[in-house]
């Protein structure tokens, strides 16, 4: 199996678990599941849960136990993006190739739903029965990673950064959740200490990879191209790696997080094959 057939099945699990909690989640009002529904089932590739499982795997050879925890960090991620989109932040009008939510929603609702996807993956992460994992998403979700990441992005708007600048920004909005989910993976399987350790730099360097793949994509990605990814962040002076360094060396970067990703992977030995297939994918990924 490829990288790509190893996220597509990953993909497939989690989506599976999604519906059928959602199905059973009872919610107050058909307007607010509708509108989560829009955008949890909206594409996504779905990587962040991919880690999670394949770091299960990777430890104990069985990812069943970590599937909620899977779920649960694919609902936050979906949480970030809608609001990553709303006229305050980024003002994106797509996002999955479709309108992004609060275009086709409304704000109010987009706001919500936001919201709502956050608090109930506490909800779904806490089936795992571990409460170090849920310490562990809340810190990476919260004010020492994504959230606080975010805001470290919009404030950069229009200022000159250095790439380390640069570079601890990524750390923190899209590097703590993606080290998060290799890290949840890990611990729900049993990772002794130097495992977790291993993967820890794993899920870090990867992270880095995947968001400087992000800022290329967005300014020359075929969806930039075909204008499916609107170049908002250009729009708002986001400071981003190819503006920062230029594309060749923005490239060379990634290439250099990626080697550095497989590189943490050596205890693994080959069993750590597809780990090394997905650092790579998330280089030379065109969407
Ligand atoms: C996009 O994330 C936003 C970032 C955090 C860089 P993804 O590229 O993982 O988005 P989907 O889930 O596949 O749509
Ligand atoms: C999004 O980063 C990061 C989070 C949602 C945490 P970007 O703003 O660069 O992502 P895109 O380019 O809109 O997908
Ligand atoms: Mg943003
Ligand atoms: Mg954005
Ligand atoms: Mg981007």
């Amino acid at each position: 199996m490829d990288a790509e057939g190893f996220l597509a099945a990953a993909a497939k699990r989690t989506e599976t678990e999604l519906e059928r909690y959602i199905t059973g989640w009872n919610a107050a009002a058909q307007d607010l599941d509708e509108a989560i529904r829009y955008s949890l089932f909206a594409n996504g590739k779905r990587l962040r849960p991919a880690l999670v499982l394949g770091a299960a795997e990777l430890v104990a050879g069985d990812s069943e136990p970590a599937l909620p925890v899977a779920c649960a960090l694919e609902m936050i991620h979906t949480y970030s993006l809608i609001h990553d989109d709303l006229p305050a932040m980024d003002d994106d009008d797509l996002r999955r190739g479709k309108p992004s939510l609060h275009k086709s929603h409304g704000e109010a609702l987009a706001i919500l739903a936001g919201d709502a996807l956050l608090t109930m993956a506490f909800d779904l992460a806490a089936d795992a029965g571990h409460l170090d994992i849920i310490h562990e998403i809340a810190q990476a979700a919260g004010v020492a990673g994504m959230v606080g990441g975010q805001v470290l992005d919009l404030q950069s708007e229009g200022v000159a950064l250095t790439v380390e600048r640069l570079e601890q920004i990524h750390h923190y909005k899209t590097g703590a959740l993606i080290r998060c989910s290799v890290r949840c993976g890990a611990l729900i399987a049993g990772a002794d200490q130097h495992q977790l350790q291993a993967l820890t730099v794993y899920g870090e360097t990867i992270g880095l990879a995947f968001q400087i793949a992000d800022d290329i994509l967005d300014v020359s990605g075929d969806e930039a191209v075909l204008g499916k990814r609107t170049g908002a962040d250009a729009a708002h002076a986001k400071v981003t790696y190819p503006a920062l360094v230029g594309l060749e060396r923005a490239k060379e970067l990634a290439r250099e997080a990626q080697t550095k990703a497989q590189n943490a992977l050596k205890p693994f030995g080959a069993e750590a094959d597809m780990f090394r297939a997905l650092a790579a994918y998330v280089v030379d990924r065109v969407k």
